[in-house]
């Protein structure tokens, strides 16, 4: 047999191309999923989970997870993975939730929490990162969230996102992009976007963090006491002279000059105040400070939540860095089984229909021929309602 040589161009190509799967969930191997997911002791009454496709799926294994089983429970349930950070990378959280029960109140959502999370005690206030999916209460609260933890505080995204409230399984998406953007898909299609720092309460915070760098150091340069702007600066309008000797006078230089003194807001150099509180805030650690999307230590996924009425099955988890590759995820697992569970759901709802028919048929046919005591019941108990 030849050995096939691969040229190290080909090899660096097929590296490029490939994806960081963080961690990823399918549920595909029976009860192995308890090996990897550590269920809170944090309280005895904490709600247990069990695998199930549920009352009407697309494909029986295909569509098992994690289902909430007792109702008015909290769960706490996480997994975990080899720690990462996302800095100047993309990140993408995704999963599928299905509300077979009719979500009347309660979570739908997943939390991304740092690696040393203590999980046996996963609980409320355990310290998280993300919190991404939908939440139902009632008809005020419909929303997905988006939280993300920034300077000690949680900080909700300032637009609304409606959920899904459907019993049908449903893929959540969140990208959080190097370029401070977003994007929050449901079923693949985008839902919203826009600009970190805009969409969440984060605006008000900056402005106060220039406010104190700019009372601070903007005073020092106006004084004229800050080392850097004293600096003398070279001429760059200077070229060199033609009758410069190289040989003889060395490497020319372009002239030093002195800046000329600060006036009227801006730089000696011209440099508009907002311009230079920017690198000025780039060059501290302010900037680094603001880069709200960026996690240093992502290590453990997490269900943390309350639910009145159980039932939720949570299913083909997946954290990458990669959009394309967490699309194509989305429509080999949810976007395959999402047409034949609409389906089996029809034959079912079509039974249930069929089925009250041939008991009200039964109800009438003993009224009938049972006398006249059935029908009696009946109406008295219509009037107790
Ligand atoms: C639950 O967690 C909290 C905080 O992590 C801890 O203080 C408390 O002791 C835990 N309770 C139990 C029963 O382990
Ligand atoms: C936004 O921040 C301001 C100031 O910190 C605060 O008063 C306000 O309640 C916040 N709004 C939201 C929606 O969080």
């Amino acid at each position: 047999m030849a050995l096939v040589h691969v040229p190290l161009w080909a090899v660096c190509m097929l590296r490029v191309a490939l994806a960081t799967v963080y961690f990823q969930e399918e549920f595909l191997d029976g009860e192995h999923w308890r090996n990897r997911w550590v269920q809170s002791t944090n309280d005895s009454k904490i709600g247990h989970f069990r695998l199930s496709s549920g009352k009407f799926y697309g494909h029986k294994e295909k569509d098992k997870g994690l289902q909430t089983t007792q109702n008015g429970r909290f769960y706490a349930i996480s997994a975990r993975f080899k720690p990462f950070s996302n800095k100047g990378k993309t990140l993408v959280i995704q999963y599928t939730v299905k509300h077979e029960q009719k979500m009347d109140c309660g979570g739908g959502y997943i939390k991304l929490f740092p690696a040393d999370v203590d999980q046996k005690n996963l609980n409320g206030k355990s310290q998280y990162y993300i919190m991404f999916g939908p939440d139902i209460c009632g008809f005020d609260i419909r929303k997905v969230h988006v939280i993300l933890h920034f300077k000690n505080q949680y900080h909700s995204n300032k637009k609304s996102i409606r959920c899904k409230v459907d019993g049908f399984t449903h893929l959540y998406a969140l990208i959080l992009r190097p370029d401070l953007t977003y994007e929050v898909k449901i079923d693949g299609q985008s839902i919203e976007s826009g600009g970190i720092e805009y969409d969440w309460n984060l605006t008000s915070l900056k402005k106060m963090e220039k406010t104190s760098a700019e009372s601070k150091d903007w005073e020092q340069v106006e004084d004229g006491k800050s080392q850097d702007w004293e600096k003398h600066f070279l001429d760059a309008s200077a070229s060199k002279p033609s009758d410069w000797n190289s040989e003889l006078d060395g490497d020319w230089q372009a002239p030093m000059l002195q800046k000329p003194p600060y006036q009227d807001g801006l730089k000696p150099e011209g440099i508009d105040k907002d311009i230079w509180l920017h690198q000025k805030m780039k060059n501290t650690n302010y900037l680094t400070e603001y880069d709200l999307s960026e996690f240093e230590n992502i290590g453990a996924i997490g269900l943390e939540l309350w639910q009145v009425r159980s039932g939720t099955i949570f299913d083909n988890f997946l954290i990458t860095d990669d959009e394309e590759y967490a699309e194509n995820f989305g429509k080999a697992t949810w976007g395959e089984t999402k047409g034949p569970e609409r389906e089996m759901d029809a034959i079912q709802a079509k039974e249930e229909v069929k089925k009250a028919r041939e008991e009200d048929e039964q109800d009438l046919l003993m009224g009938r021929f049972g006398g006249q005591e059935n029908i009696f019941q009946r109406f008295h108990k219509r009037d107790e309602l």
